[in-house]
């Protein structure tokens, strides 16, 4: 069942999507080559309890830390780790989500380490360009597929891939509810978008093919062919004008 949220559900989730922004827009000063990924993870810790929020992440499902930080071939889910250092000419997704008062926001970013090559400045630009295609198409009367084929279309025709393996979704007092919200497959398909639905859309954009692997970790996805990944998330909400993107300031 999609639950469709009031006008001051919505705002409960717009101020935890508000600090969800915050801390991933000082991450883009704070991230830089020789930072740990552990030391990412204490800033971030950090900066979701100074707010009185918790973050959405630990515990969940067993997953063991705040926040999920994949380095360049890591596609979503990279554990923070002391001896994962980030060197110039990388590219690092961090994925956030923190709790306020029962509510839920949850984004993603995608960042270049100093020098980085071309071609991994076009998968994230071709990310990030991808996920406003498909919120483009969040219009309500419209249906969750062609939020998604229009994800792959512009993805697919600059010649990088979607990964099928994990899916935008709904979120409000749980982080996942229901649409399930892909990022690829025809349109004019799934349920219809409604004016009050809250949706993390969520494209991961492999430079090579869509496949992935987990680690032995249990958690960190990395693309099978060892190419680069990009990840771009918000938490939108369906209004009369089209969506809204909460978790940006
Ligand atoms: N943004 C991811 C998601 O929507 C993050 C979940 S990571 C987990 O599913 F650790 F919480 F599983
Ligand atoms: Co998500």
């Amino acid at each position: 069942m999609i639950i469709v949220k009031s006008q001051s559900e919505i705002k409960k989730i717009a101020a935890a999507c508000r600090i969800v922004a915050e801390i991933l827009e000082s991450l883009k000063d704070f991230v830089r080559a020789g930072i740990s990924t552990a030391e990412i993870e204490t800033y971030v810790d950090r900066e979701i309890r100074k707010r009185d929020a918790i973050p959405a992440f630990r515990g969940y499902r067993g997953y063991p830390s705040s926040v999920c930080i994949s380095v360049n071939d890591q596609v979503v889910h990279g554990i923070p780790s002391r001896t994962i250092r980030l060197q110039s000419g990388d590219i690092v997704s961090i994925d956030l989500g923190v709790i306020l008062d029962g509510f839920y926001g949850d984004a993603a970013i995608t960042i270049p380490i100093g020098n980085v090559g071309p071609d991994a400045l076009r998968l994230i630009r071709v990310t990030e360009d991808a996920f406003h295609r498909g919120i483009q198409k969040a219009v309500a009367g419209n249906r969750v597929s062609d939020i998604s084929a229009a994800i792959q279309g512009h993805v697919e025709s600059n010649g990088f891939s979607v990964v099928r393996a994990f899916v935008g979704h709904g979120i409000g007092r749980s982080l996942h509810e229901e649409p399930q919200v892909p990022n690829f497959g025809k349109p004019g398909q799934g349920p219809r978008l409604k004016e009050g639905m809250t949706l993390a859309v969520e494209p991961m954009v492999n430079a090579g093919g869509p496949d992935i692997k987990i680690l032995d970790d249990g958690w960190t996805a990395v693309t099978a062919d060892g190419s680069l990944s990009a990840h771009f998330e918000h938490t939108i909400a369906i209004t009369k004008n089209g969506a809204e993107i909460l978790t940006k300031l």
